[in-house]
């Protein structure tokens, strides 16, 4: 176990294989295993199954992109590349999964309990990633809907209540990771 969460990496190359619904499912169900605050499992899943949701998705993305990015007066020519750049993650990805908080489910609303919503959201993910490691598939969470959250959900009709905090990518990967450095623990811990 210890050595199977150390050799988790982020893939973002997959193979055309295509991920079965079943599989699918299996890893989503294993999500739902994370915990969360309260017990709320206040985590939502639409799984981006058809042509045309990711059609839908791809363009509200990127309309957003395009838009934030015109207004950082970036120039047009580097808008076009991070745009064509970003969309061919969503093209590409085998399977795609947008993961959201439903902001109603919190024991009480206050801007605590929602952080704590959005902390379960991301336990949730790393569940996924997990799952998807522990199957022989490869993941990458991709922060991309968080900035355009309201266009997310439009796109894909989610409830009003379902609040877009990032998507995952999950197929047979086509990559081997480069080697990644970590931060010595001594620099991130402290005794007291
Ligand atoms: C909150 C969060 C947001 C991320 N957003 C992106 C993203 O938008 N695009 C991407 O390629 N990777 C994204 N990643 C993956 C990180 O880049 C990756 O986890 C990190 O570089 C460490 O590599 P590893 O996952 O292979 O250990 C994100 C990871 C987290 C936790």
């Amino acid at each position: 176990m210890r050595d199977f969460l150390r050799a988790r990496r982020s893939i973002r190359r997959f193979k055309a294989e295509p991920v079965p619904d079943s599989v699918i499912q299996d890893l989503l169900a294993t999500a739902t295993f994370a915990p969360s605050a309260h017990n709320r499992q206040p985590w939502r899943f639409a799984v981006v199954a058809t042509p045309t949701a990711r059609q839908r998705l791809g363009a509200a993305l990127t309309a957003k992109m395009r838009a934030d990015m015109r207004a950082e007066g970036a120039p047009a020519d580097e808008i076009e590349t991070r745009v064509s750049r970003s969309l061919c993650r969503i093209d590409e990805a085998p399977a795609l999964i947008l993961l959201s908080r439903d902001v109603t489910d919190v024991r009480v609303d206050t801007p605590e309990e929602a952080v704590m919503g959005a902390q379960s959201v991301a336990l949730a993910s790393l569940q996924l990633l997990l799952a998807a490691h522990a199957a022989g598939l490869g993941a990458n969470w991709i922060c991309w809907p968080l900035y355009a959250q309201t266009e997310t959900r439009l796109a894909l009709d989610l409830p009003d209540t379902w609040e877009p905090q990032g998507m995952v990518v999950i197929g047979h990967p086509d990559e081997e990771p480069k080697e990644k450095t970590l931060k010595p623990l001594e620099a991130l811990t402290v005794y007291r």
